[in-house]
């Protein structure tokens, strides 16, 4: 299928689409009406309508969207479909969190976990092994590393940052709170927690305004 330009913000919703799809899947749901959608994820029918247009439609009039193709193609649409393998330096509390987490499930190898601290040196976290950060080159010299996870201190950051440029990643998923400075050959998505949990502290402000609002009526 040919891609065009399609918008950041339909681009954000797309996991959400496939996570949704995905469950259906799971419970053996072979259709679904964009109705029927729009209720389970809380967007408008015509939203989702037009998101999907973007991409060719998916849907039949009168039958809705055939659920595991629809999740394939987003899947493609997202490069879901082809396995990447994935590295992450900084194997402290973040870092050992999401190793134990399991990617695979949406494609995301995890192939080894490099640190500078010799206390963890061969500790294995989820069968994948810590090495030192003086293993790293060689170590992506021989193997195909894809991705990498970035959760060291910030002040470690932009030098690793540059030196994974240097030695050929071209993806690199950044926890630290600092921008990277990396040449824009390299796609780089910063994390940050904080300002999810800032924007719930908003939402969840406005709303509580609003009863207090509404309670002095
Ligand atoms: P931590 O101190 O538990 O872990 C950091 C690890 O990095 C340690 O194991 C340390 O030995 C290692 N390290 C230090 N220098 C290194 C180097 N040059 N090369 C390789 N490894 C090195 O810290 P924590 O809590 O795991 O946080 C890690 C990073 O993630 C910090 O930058 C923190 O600010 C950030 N963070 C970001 C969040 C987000 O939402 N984006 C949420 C929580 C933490």
């Amino acid at each position: 299928m040919k891609q065009r330009e399609i918008s950041a913000a339909v681009i954000r919703r797309l996991p959400r689409y496939y996570r949704y799809l995905g469950e259906l899947l799971q419970n053996d749901v072979v259709r679904i009406s964009s109705k029927e959608l729009s209720n389970r994820m809380r967007v408008t029918a015509s939203q989702i309508r037009q998101d999907l247009n973007n991409f060719g439609g998916f849907g039949q009039q009168g039958y809705g969207y055939n659920v595991e193709y629809l999740h394939s193609e987003i899947g493609k649409i997202l490069g879901l479909d082809v396995q990447h393998n994935m590295i992450i330096i900084g194997a402290g509390n973040l870092g050992q969190a999401l190793a134990n987490y399991n990617f695979e499930k949406v494609g995301f190898n995890l192939i080894g976990i490099f640190d500078t601290n010799p206390r963890l040196k061969g500790v294995s976290v989820r069968g994948i092994e810590i090495y030192m950060m003086d293993m790293l080159d060689e170590f992506v010299a021989t193997h195909q590393v894809d991705v990498v996870t970035l959760t060291v201190p910030k002040r470690q950051a932009v030098e690793i940052g540059h030196h994974l440029e240097e030695i050929g990643i071209r993806a690199i998923w950044n926890f630290a709170p600092t921008d990277l400075n990396v040449s824009e050959d390299v796609c780089v998505k910063n994390v940050h927690l904080n300002e999810s949990l800032m924007t719930l502290s908003y939402e969840y402000r406005a709303m509580h305004t609003q009863d207090e609002e509404s309670g002095r009526d």
